[in-house]
């Protein structure tokens, strides 16, 4: 079967990886693609050049007259453009949610009251488009308090203000200086949680639910969580946060009702549905946000743990029979490391030859984001370039395989992080015995 991938990243990468890596499949084509999946390191693939990934009549034209049998989209922009909606009504086989299931993620005003409405645990808000309203609020509250344009802004939307100034400068820009365009007419402003994050994957089929390996972003730009926001410089798999009594809550609590209450409110969700979490240190989860697609950097290290047919749990998905199939995982640590461009993420360089990269290998993938092949030279061509990707027996173990990669890529201005995975390594398992007190 000939099976497309939507979108241009390194999430999109590892899913046309692990496509390729189906008995079934014979050509993975990914749609624009990157230098990475172009040169063939998915094994069957090609790239489709001079496509936008919200032209989605354009996507359904191509993908029947290429007869694909099943296409799988990565990133938001599509799902919130009706791509869905578009393939389905083509009678071409798809797996995401439609454009109104996909308001999960492309309003944070529909999730908020949609949590509310379904008494999915999250943070107390209110929605404003007056800013005079809005900074009375936040006066009324206190900081430190969380401000996000309501559409999709390409994770710019957050603030996360720990003054009141703060707090007001970010309303200002949103709703009075339009900064964020009508993605900011309307912002949600949410009580801070405290905690620390895990990302929670499921796919669903409207009525079922299979939950994927849980992991962890790093979304600062700098070591030590400091510096500012970013798409996510690494990641890893599994988070050892996300207890085997915390997964459990998180799918009762949040997941399974997210999945009713939608079939309930008449928009049945199908599609990879992601929870930002916030764990609080009693073990409670909240939800963050929803994002209907997969996480990148995430995708990367759960593709490359994911054992079980990727094309096999995508039709059981699109069949409505997610309660007949399982995913099987290694059961190492897999651990992502981003790097980025020179300049990321407010000004990303591009057009820097990537002079050096390591040979894959059964235990460590890079996969490509910002790359393409230009006159026959790989270049980067965006702000993430590369995730280096590799599996270990422990966290630690995963986190000297992927360095060791890293050290060996070489491009112009390339910056990353040097301590992905640290959060899981510093963490005491539960049942450990405490320290003993040093002499
Ligand atoms: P979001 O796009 O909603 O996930 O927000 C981006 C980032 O802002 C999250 O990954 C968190 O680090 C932070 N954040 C969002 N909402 C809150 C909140 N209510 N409390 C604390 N941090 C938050
Ligand atoms: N890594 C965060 C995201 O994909 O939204």
């Amino acid at each position: 079967m000939k099976v497309l991938v939507v979108g241009s990243g390194g999430r999109e990468h590892a899913l046309a990886w692990r496509l390729a890596r189906s008995a079934r499949v014979t050509t993975v084509l990914v749609a624009p693609g990157n230098g990475g999946t172009a040169r063939g390191t998915t094994g069957p693939s090609a790239r489709i050049r001079n496509v936008e990934i919200t032209d989605v009549t354009g996507l359904a034209e191509f993908a029947a007259a290429n007869e694909v049998g099943l296409t799988v989209v990565g990133p938001e922009a599509p799902l919130a453009a009706g791509i869905v909606d578009v393939f389905r009504s083509r009678g071409l086989r798809i797996f995401g949610p439609t454009q109104a299931a996909a308001q999960l993620e492309s309003s944070k005003d529909f999730a908020k009251r949609f949590m509310k409405r379904h008494g999915i645990p999250t943070a107390d808000y209110e929605t404003f488009s007056d800013a005079t309203a809005a900074r009375d609020y936040v006066s009324r509250r206190g900081a430190p308090v969380v401000i996000k344009a309501d559409g999709l802004a390409a994770g710019k939307g957050v603030v996360v203000a720990q003054t009141l100034a703060e707090a007001h400068d970010a309303i200002d820009a949103m709703l009075v200086d339009n900064r964020m365009g009508e993605a900011g007419a309307r912002v949600v402003i949410e009580d801070f949680l405290d905690g620390e994050e895990a990302s929670f994957i499921v796919m669903s089929d409207g009525q079922h639910v299979l939950a994927l390996a849980s992991s962890q972003d790093h979304k600062r730009l700098r070591d030590g969580d400091q510096g500012p926001n970013t798409g996510g410089m690494g990641a890893y798999s599994p988070a050892p946060i996300v207890t085997p009594t915390i997964h459990a809550r998180v799918l009762r609590e949040i997941i399974l009702p997210t999945v009713q209450g939608m079939a309930a409110d008449g928009i049945e969700y199908t599609g990879f549905l992601y929870a930002g979490l916030m764990i609080d240190s009693k073990g409670n989860p909240r939800t963050l946000e929803f994002n209907c697609r997969m996480g990148d950097p995430e995708t990367q290290p759960i593709m490359l743990r994911l054992r079980s047919d990727l094309l096999d749990l995508l039709e059981h998905a699109i069949d409505g029979q997610l309660d007949r199939t399982e995913a099987d995982w290694d059961r190492r640590t897999a651990l992502g490391v981003v790097l980025a461009a020179a300049g990321y993420p407010e000004a990303p360089r591009k057009g820097d030859p990537l002079i050096a990269l390591p040979a894959d290998s059964e235990d460590c993938v890079v996969f490509h984001a910002g790359t393409q092949f230009v006159d026959g030279q790989l270049l980067t061509s965006g702000g993430r370039v590369l995730t280096v990707t590799a599996l270990g027996d422990s966290v630690r173990a995963a986190q000297r395989r992927a360095y060791d990669a890293v050290a060996q890529v070489r491009f112009a201005g390339q910056q990353y992080r040097t301590d992905i995975g640290h959060r899981a390594i510093s963490r005491r398992p539960p049942s450990a015995p405490p320290a003993p007190p040093s002499e």
